[in-house]
């Protein structure tokens, strides 16, 4: 099992850079197959992420012409012929359902298995479907396979809940329907208005993203052009966490502090000196103070990403504090890491509640999906001890480099590979 083995008790100092959005240049990818034309796509500085090898493979397989420049990938989708997304592919990355929108705006056709489940939560895509099913589209479910077709024409989609993806979907399947589509109770987050600029760099008509109402303007054909999407919010969140957690002092840079005003919000709250700039936060960090209640919500409220991390800073905080999570109730899968390292959390339902400890203490821990490996490894940081933190896969699907930034801050983070039977005895 791939791992990293983590030396607790440093406190981290300096300066990082965060890497491009991974759940930007997701969608940004999947639209990229809206472009018939000859013109290339050009993405600047695109995020070496497992996620994002993952995609580039669908796109491939779907007939897009993928080849890197640097850190830049360059994409010709006028060869894309193909609307069958293969099952492996899909299971390695369930958020591939936001490729059907494109799928049907481009090609009128787009069959897929279902994405499945995963550690935080069973993830449904009803929102997707029936919004996809307003514009004109006749979906089929069968064994586990979705089949969608038709020519997409615009309507109105109310969707019950702001999903990220279900409106990515949307925004993107309006892109070249005919007519003009109209999604009330979108999701706001700065992802979507990433999205949108994406869009309208290519010749779309996208307008409102960041409200709740997004309006896209048929279009009948988009083309090539060059684009850089927003700094990492949520990898920049966790360096600003690792700070405090250290008792270090930690500046992120190439940021957009606006992104993060909630979390800025909840360490002021948790008695921890943060000073920011226009492109910039950094960090004091310090034993945070407990916050009697955290509301995890949809953007502009505090993002369920960073849930797992901030989990990790009040295990350390003095007092009690409760986190109740509204997007994924389950999502709580790092809390026997944690509990194992010392922290004392217990849940219920979709509320976890924390007594804060002085001290974490170095164990073998699990990771079972991304953001859970980035609290286990922050509580690995702030540990009395050496921690193993197993399922370094999970992690590297959204942290490039965890290991080398974190170092470069004075931490000591070595990636393994190492039998979990191994390192148990080490820990016995
Ligand atoms: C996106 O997932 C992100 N992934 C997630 O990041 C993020 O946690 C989530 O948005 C919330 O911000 C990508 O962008 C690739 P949702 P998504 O649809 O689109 C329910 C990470 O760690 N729902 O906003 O799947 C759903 O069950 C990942 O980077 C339905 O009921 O999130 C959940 O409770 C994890 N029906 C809530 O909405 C649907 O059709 C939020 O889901 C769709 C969603």
């Amino acid at each position: 099992m791939d791992g990293f083995v983590i030396q607790g008790g440093l406190a981290l100092e300096g300066k990082v850079k965060v890497h491009g959005a991974k759940n930007s240049i997701l969608p940004v990818l999947a639209a990229s197959l809206l472009n018939r034309s000859r013109e290339p796509i050009r993405l600047v500085k695109v995020p070496d992420l497992h996620d994002v090898k993952a995609m580039l493979k669908i796109l491939t397989r779907l007939g897009a012409v993928v080849t890197a420049d640097g850190e830049d990938i360059i994409l010709r989708t006028d060869q894309v012929d193909c609307f069958h997304i293969p099952e492996q592919l899909m299971r390695e990355m369930r958020s591939s359902i936001f490729l059907m929108g494109p799928l049907l705006g481009r090609l009128g056709k787009a069959s897929m298995c279902y994405p499945g489940g995963c550690a935080i939560g069973n993830r449904p895509i009803d929102l997707h479907l029936q919004g996809l099913q307003a514009l004109g589209a006749i979906i089929e479910e069968k064994d586990g396979f979705i089949n969608a077709r038709g020519k997409l024409k615009g309507g109105e989609v109310y969707l019950s809940y702001p999903s990220v993806g279900a409106t990515e979907n949307l925004i993107m399947a309006g892109v070249l329907a005919r007519g003009k589509t109209v999604i009330h109770n979108a999701a706001r987050e700065p992802e979507i208005i990433d999205l949108q600029n994406f869009l309208n760099t290519i010749g779309a008509q996208v307008e409102g993203a960041g409200s709740s109402t997004v309006t896209v303007t048929g279009v009948p054909e988009v083309g090539g052009g060059c684009y850089r999407v927003y700094p990492d919010r949520i990898v920049a969140g966790t360096y600003m966490i690792a700070a405090v957690i250290t008792g270090g002092t930690v500046t992120v840079e190439e940021i957009i502090p606006g992104h993060l005003e909630a979390v800025t919000g909840l360490l002021l709250e948790a008695g921890i000196s943060v000073e920011s700039g226009d492109n910039w936060i950094t960090v004091h960090g310090g034993p945070a103070r407990a916050v009697s209640r955290v509301e995890i919500y949809p953007y502009p409220g505090i993002p369920t990403d960073l849930q797992p991390p901030l989990m990790t800073m009040l295990s350390l905080a003095r007092g009690k504090s409760l986190v109740v999570e509204n997007v994924f109730p389950r999502r709580f899968r790092h809390v026997a890491g944690l509990n194992k390292m010392g922290a004392r959390i217990s849940l219920q339902g979709n509320r976890a509640l924390i007594q804060g400890v002085t001290r974490l203490r170095g164990a073998a821990v699990e990771a079972t999906d991304l953001r859970a490996g980035a609290a286990l490894v922050l509580a690995g940081l702030a540990a009395r001890g050496e921690t193993v933190v197993y399922g370094r896969q999970y992690i590297e699907r959204g942290y490039e480099n965890l290991d080398l930034v974190l170092n470069s801050l004075g931490a000591r983070v070595e990636p393994v590979t190492l039998s979990l039977q191994g390192l148990e005895a080490q820990h016995a």
